[in-house]
This record gives C-alpha cells, sequence and structure tokens, in this order.
C-alpha cells in the first residue's frame, strides 16, 4: 500500500495558503489514508515513514500539533536517561528526541537543505526517542506489529488550535487573525487536521497495554502524577527526591528560561529559512502554558461554533454527547470543582489509564467547561457519583443514570 494524496480544494484552503505567504508552493493534499491534510512534499516521504523499521526498545511520542509535545519529550527524555539534567540543559530537545515528519512539513525553502529527520530517528542509540504528529494509518507499520511503547497525549482542541495559531505567527509569520486561523482550523485545512483523527483514533487504543494515554491538562493539573503515571509505564522508578527535580525542571517557567527547551533557536533558524527576521520580543514558543485561555480569546461567535463542532465530533465517534445544557450556576461551580480536583479530569482524560470506574456506556460524554478545559464527564469514580448533578436534575440521587448529563459550564467559572 502507498500513500497517496488529493489537492486539497477548499476556498479556505486559499486564505490559509496566503497567510503562509504562498510558501507552501507545492499546495496542499489530503491524505490517503490517514485523511489529514500534509504538504503535497510530504507524499516524497511517506512510504518510508510507514516502513521504517521499528524496535522494540523504542519509545514514540505521539500528539496532535501544540498538545504538550515539548514538555513530555523533555519528561521521556529525563525518566529514559537516569535523569541526567546537566545534558539536558545542554542539548536541545529536538536532538535528543528525534521529530520523524519534520522534514515533510516545513515550506519547500525550509526543507532544502534540512536533514533527513527519518534518517535522524533511524540513526538514534537505542532506546531510541521518537515524536510524530500523524495518525496510526501514517505512522510505521511495524509500530502495531513489533509493539514499542507509545505515549499519546492530548489537549483540549480549542487550546491546541490556539497555540497552533501563535506557532505558526511565530515560525511562518502568518498574517490570519486568529478567528480566521480558528475557521480553517474547523474546516480541516490546516496541516495534520482533523483535529479529532489522531486524537479519537489513538482514543481507541488507549487500553493497549503498551500506549500510555496523558493530556495536557491531568499534567498542567498534577504534573507529579503524570511524572510517577509515565515512570510507571517506561520501567523506571523515581525518588522522591527526583520527582522534586523533575516537577520544577518541568514547570513553564523552568523550561521557558532554559534554551534548551524553549526551542528560540529552533525558531530563529525557521523564521531565518523564508526570509522572516528574527520573532518580536512577545513571540515565543513557550507561550502561556495555560488551560482555557484560549476560549477567553476566541471571539463568542468562534466559542459557540467549537463547541458545536466539539459535540458533533464526539457523536460522530460512538460517543453520545448530547444538547448541552446550561447548569445552574452552584451546580456549574461545584463541577468545575470536582472536575479540577480530580487528576484525570480533563479532555478525555478520566478516560484513560487513571479511571476507576467509568460508567461503560459514557464513554464520551463530555463536561465542556468554557474557561477551563473540556472535561470528560466520566472521571469520577462512582463513590464520588456526581450527585449535585443527579439531585439538580429531579432529586435522582439512588437511581443509576444511564448516561451522564452534559453541563456547559458558564464562561465566567474557571477550572482551578
Ligand atoms: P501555549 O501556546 O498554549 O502556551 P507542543 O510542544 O506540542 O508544540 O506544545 C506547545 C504548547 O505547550 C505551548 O502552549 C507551550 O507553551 C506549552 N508548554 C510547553 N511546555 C510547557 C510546560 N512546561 N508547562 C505548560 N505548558 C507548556
Amino acid at each position: 500500500m502507498s500513500v497517496t494524496g488529493e489537492p486539497l480544494k477548499h476556498p479556505l484552503a486559499e486564505l490559509l495558503s496566503a497567510g503562509f505567504g504562498h510558501r507552501y508552493r507545492e499546495g496542499f493534499v489530503v491524505t490517503q489514508p490517514g485523511g489529514i491534510v500534509m504538504p503535497a512534499e510530504f507524499l516524497l516521504d511517506a512510504q518510508r515513514i510507514l516502513d521504517f523499521p521499528v524496535k522494540e526498545d523504542d519509545v514514540w511520542l505521539v500528539t496532535f500539533p501544540k498538545s504538550g509535545t515539548t514538555w513530555t519529550q523533555e519528561l521521556v527524555w529525563l525518566l529514559m536517561n537516569e535523569m541526567d539534567f546537566k545534558t539536558a540543559k545542554e542539548i536541545c530537545i529536538t536532538e535528543r528526541f528525534r521529530y520523524i515528519e519534520r522534514m515533510s512539513t516545513l515550506p519547500k525553502a525550509t526543507r532544502q537543505g534540512a536533514p533527513d529527520t527519518i534518517q535522524l530517528a533511524a540513526d538514534q542509540p537505542s532506546p531510541r526517542l521518537i515524536k510524530s504528529h500523524l495518525p496510526p494509518a501514517l505512522l510505521p507499520r511495524q509500530l502495531w506489529s513489533v509493539r514499542p511503547k507509545i505515549i499519546y497525549v492530548a489537549r483540549s482542541p480549542t487550546d491546541a488550535a490556539t497555540s497552533y495559531y501563535y506557532f505558526n505567527r511565530l515560525v511562518h509569520g502568518i498574517s490570519l487573525s486568529l478567528d480566521e486561523f480558528l475557521e480553517c482550523f474547523l474546516a480541516d485545512v490546516v496541516q495534520f487536521t482533523p483535529y479529532w483523527t489522531s486524537v479519537l483514533e489513538f482514543w481507541n487504543l488507549r487500553s493497549e497495554p503498551n500506549i500510555l494515554w496523558n493530556t495536557y491538562e491531568e499534567m498542567k493539573q498534577d504534573v507529579g502524577a503524570v511524572i510517577r503515571k509515565t515512570a510507571a509505564f517506561l520501567g523506571k522508578s523515581v525518588t522522591d527526591e527526583q520527582l522534586h527535580q523533575l516537577e520544577g525542571h518541568l514547570s513553564f517557567s523552568s523550561m521557558r528560561a532554559n534554551p534548551a527547551t524553549n526551542c528560540s533557536d529552533v525558531m530563529l533558524s525557521l523564521r531565518t529559512s523564508i526570509g522572516l527576521p528574527p520573532p518580536p520580543s512577545d513571540q515565543a514558543f513557550m507561550r502561556e502554558g495555560k488551560v482555557g485561555q484560549a476560549r477567553l480569546r476566541m471571539s463568542p461567535e468562534m466559542n459557540r461554533r467549537f463547541d458545536q463542532w466539539i459535540q458533533e465530533n464526539i457523536r460522530g465517534t460512538g460517543g453520545r454527547a448530547r444538547k448541552a445544557k446550561q447548569a445552574p450556576l452552584p451546580m456549574a461551580r461545584r463541577a468545575a470543582n470536582r472536575c479540577a480536583a480530580h487528576a484525570n479530569a480533563h479532555i478525555f482524560g478520566c478516560l484513560g489509564n487513571g479511571c476507576q470506574s467509568p460508567p461503560p456506556d459514557a464513554a464520551l460524554d463530555p463536561i465542556v467547561c468554557r474557561a477551563g478545559a473540556e472535561v470528560g464527564g466520566t472521571d469520577f469514580p462512582k463513590s464520588a457519583a456526581p450527585t449535585d448533578l443527579r439531585d439538580s436534575q429531579g432529586g435522582h440521587r439512588n437511581r443509576p443514570r444511564k448516561k451522564w448529563p452534559l453541563v456547559v459550564i458558564n464562561p465566567m467559572f474557571k477550572c482551578v
């Protein structure tokens, strides 16, 4: 089977292309298989990636762009390298943890002279650490037979999409407004979209013993818990002292100040390759590092569009998102607090490894916390069932609910 691509045809594709200064001269394609948008040049590399020889002791990190990849890379690298903080501060994360399809994501001018990232990924000493944003159908086929450890990290689509916009402004100097870019994101014309392809396909694979499902929101909520969970998955032990040190090293401020993780040199060389001046001082790869900020930046109309889009896409995948109801405010506040209190509470997160007893038929019922992340509603262990929600809907405290309610938390409440 070879990878082919249909030229991307959509009125918004033209807007996006203009926003990128038409630097992706060969245009974009929708891949087959995979069905995601990639620069046409990706087709030159796609077969090599599919045929990439996988090793059992590889560790793969797969995400949708801007979902906390670098954060997780730094964590995984340290766990896999005896907490060698000294080397971690000396060598850029892009060299310690290889991004396999990076060369295929670049505009032609940047690609020329760029290293062969597939070869760089292959040539690492074992255990190799490899990052990708590709969906399962475009990842190396041997991943599914050799079955190395794979970590998937998901992030709320509103935050990921907004972060993606600022990233493209930083690296490519795109001239679109945030809402214009989000419009393109919703229309699936942005590179690596549709967002749901990768997230939901890995979601379906989350119970495989060689797959770990983490979320950005979980890391923000309790990075220590994610460190412990990830270390256990990788078969590494972490002392309390190392945990403390890791938490400090992985904090946003520390990673932002660390040249080996804030990627400023990489950003600069990408900009230089397309003739852009150094970025303005208020733009950085480590931008904001928060949950839920996107909702506050998006227009009310775009917020509404994202709500609808999230619900439609969850519904389309076998989840049972139902019509959102506006929660009475005290109930919404309690729900928000409860979500935030649960280590795995954010986007789909509770449905992963940390979930003790999810209602079996409620897998994708979300609670949408507008000022926070979209959060999974099924994280509540049965013992902590959301009686407040049930009470508010008619006092069915002791009667098992078939479906858990979907609540839209008012924008004025934050998941803190
Ligand atoms: P924002 O643009 O929202 O700030 P990726 O590494 O997948 O490209 O993701 C980049 C996003 O992760 C950026 O989000 C970045 O600021 C955030 N990030 C990176 N390291 C982080 C950390 N230590 N803590 C919180 N957020 C972090």
